[in-house]
């Protein structure tokens, strides 16, 4: 949802700003812009499409002190004019997130003769900032967030205070970066790892002021406070794509590296005192998360389930929050965000807590916002994760999702698979299911031009099915729909023909007899299907592509694994940029 970034230094840093801009990519690329200091007066840059789009602008210039931004459109069409940054006055600033309340606010600035230029809400914070200047950008700044509903993260320049920068956020992430003769910010880390391992999470309520040599924070009153830099944990060349041709490629094949570290490092680490003992008191598991992250919870609810006598309940974020829920005491709520910064789930996680649940966050990005308002955290070692369709971290997902049930069938004396089955076992099924690459490259040049695609899969397989169809609709724009096998004949058969493809993961063998009535039905219809399996079937007449077998809980680890390929390959034959779909961005900060 809008990436910003920018450096101050004691050289050019105009080289830096656009290479961050690129790294946020991933977080918008409706438009891109920049505003820097030259010659003591502030320029501004901006161009809708991709940030690449900008930089022929940028040619030739240079400034030690500057902001950028790449968008995803809220309010206002992807336009030059609606493209930050934006100014007023002697300000200029460029926003993340959302100000609710700016309808309101413009109607205000208008009694006073101020109109916007652009049809965006973050435009509404430079008017503002011109509005309540009265030489102190730290004051002007402090009464502009008393006005402002909503989530933002902002960089302000103000040309009366050269070769500075004015940061501030409510909800959406900012870190500061400090290195050998300069400071700069981003919304993500990945955006900086490559100049400073030392970045220092801004907090809500904070306002910064950083120039080349120092940065100085302020908590809400105003009062100068200390903020601690850490060296991050971040390699600086996870986010480079390698040989690969595109990012989602590169992030399938990390796939068993990423288990192999996600499970020693649980086990290393175990869970706390506290989440063993709520844990143990246990009666309900409710998982909430949004997209991929909630197919992730739908398999959490299939586990609980299976393996422990809790019982248990997924639901998407966005829904969990705006319903009364009721939750029985004892109810530990697991929230699945790779991100951890989508706000339906932050907002579900607050939820959770204030009705006195246990929260749990199995997320991607230590020290995101929901591991600072969960109880406890299960950090995965994916690694960044730059391709706007979720692949490894999926996996790791619910890699982390069976490590936490586990330990809970364990309170109960449940036999579960241990560390060393899953490290060897899992980790070479795995290496074994990526050979399908190219059967699946193959069998996406067969159905290019299909129109009409549906993923099947009952119980542990309905999660994959979800995961496939959310793969292939994101990057290739096709009409998918995940449905549960049994669920084609009250609907969706209807729209069974000759342009339709269903693809059907069948892993449990006490199912298989269902899920073949479905492969009849189907082609008893004209439908073609492609079954994606670990199963020794009859011959149906039908395409089948095979993986390693594992039980049916360990599966949608492995089974998602061809789905993530045939989604990827049908973009590449379609001309897409799987990396990149349209009218998408990788970390949803808004509602
Ligand atoms: O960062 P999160 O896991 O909270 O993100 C949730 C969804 O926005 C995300 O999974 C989205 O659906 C992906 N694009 C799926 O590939």
């Amino acid at each position: 949802m809008c990436g910003i970034v920018g450096f101050v230094s004691e050289k050019n840093c105009l080289e830096e700003i656009k290479g961050g801009l690129e790294k946020l990519e991933y977080r918008g690329y409706d438009s891109a812009g920049v505003a820097f200091f030259s010659k003591g007066k502030i320029s501004t840059l901006k161009k809708k499409g991709r940030v690449s789009s900008l930089f022929p602008l940028l040619q030739g210039k240079t400034s030690n002190c500057g902001i950028g931004h790449t968008r995803w459109a809220t309010h206002g069409a992807p336009s030059d004019i609606n493209a930050h940054p934006h100014r007023c006055g002697k300000f200029v600033i460029v926003h993340n997130g959302i100000i609710e309340n700016y309808g309101e606010l413009k109607k205000e600035l208008a009694k006073k003769d101020k109109y916007p230029l652009s049809e965006t809400d973050s435009e509404i914070i430079a008017m503002l900032l011109d509005n309540c200047y009265k030489g102190d950008v730290v004051e002007a700044v402090r009464e502009v967030v008393k006005k402002l509903k909503g989530a933002f993260a902002v960089a302000v320049l103000c040309e009366d205070f050269v070769g500075k920068i004015f940061l501030f956020k409510r909800e959406n992430p900012l870190i500061v970066g400090r290195g050998e003769g300069f400071f700069c910010f981003a919304s993500d880390s990945p955006a900086l790892i490559s100049h400073t391992p030392l970045l220092c999470k801004m907090k809500d309520g904070d306002i910064c002021e950083i120039d080349k040599t120092q940065a100085i924070f302020y908590e809400e009153k105003g009062k100068i406070v200390e903020r601690v830099f850490i060296p991050s944990s971040l390699k600086s060349d996870s986010a480079n794509k390698g040989d690969f041709q595109s990012f989602m490629l590169k992030e399938i094949y990390d796939i068993p590296k990423a288990i192999k570290n996600t499970l020693c490092k649980f086990e290393k680490i175990g869970l706390s005192s506290l989440a063993q003992k709520k844990l143990r008191n246990a009666n309900h598991f409710l998982f909430l998360g949004c997209g991929s992250a909630y197919h992730a919870c739908v398999y959490g609810k299939y586990l609980t389930e299976k393996i422990t006598p809790l019982c248990a309940s997924a639901e998407t974020a966005g829904e969990y929050r705006y319903r009364r829920s009721n939750l029985p005491k004892n109810t530990v709520v697991v929230a699945v965000s790779q991100s951890g910064e989508t706000a339906d789930t932050v907002t579900a996680v607050k939820k959770a807590k204030s009705e006195g649940a246990f929260v749990i966050a199995i997320t991607n990005v230590p020290s995101s916002t929901i591991t600072t308002f969960a109880h406890e955290s299960l950090v995965t070692l994916a690694e960044v994760e730059i391709a706007v369709a979720a692949t490894k971290s999926y996996n790791t997902q619910l890699v982390a999702l069976y490590w936490l049930v586990s330990e809970v069938a364990l309170m109960h004396k449940k036999a579960t698979y241990g560390a060393v089955y899953l490290g060897e076992k899992l980790r070479s099924a795995i290496i074994k299911t990526l050979d399908v690459a190219e059967e699946m490259h193959r069998i996406a040049k067969r159905y290019l031009g299909i129109s009409k695609v549906f993923f099947l899969g009952k119980n542990f397989d309905y999660a994959t099915a979800l995961e496939g169809a959310l793969k292939m609709k994101e990057i290739s724009y096709i009409q998918v729909e995940g449905i549960p096998s049994g669920e084609i004949k009250h609907g969706p058969l209807a729209l069974i023909d000759e342009n339709c493809l269903v693809v059907h993961i069948i892993t449990d063998y006490t199912l298989l007899d269902k899920c073949l009535n479905v492969v009849e039905e189907v082609s008893a219809r004209g439908g073609e299907t492609l079954i994606i399996t670990s199963l020794n079937l009859p011959d149906k007449g039908v395409k089948v592509v095979k993986i390693p077998k594992l039980d049916a809980e360990l599966m949608p680890i492995v089974s998602v694994i061809p789905t993530q390929f045939l989604a990827y390959f049908m973009a590449v034959e379609m001309g897409l940029d799987a990396d990149k779909p349209r009218n998408l961005a990788k970390s949803v900060t808004v509602e």
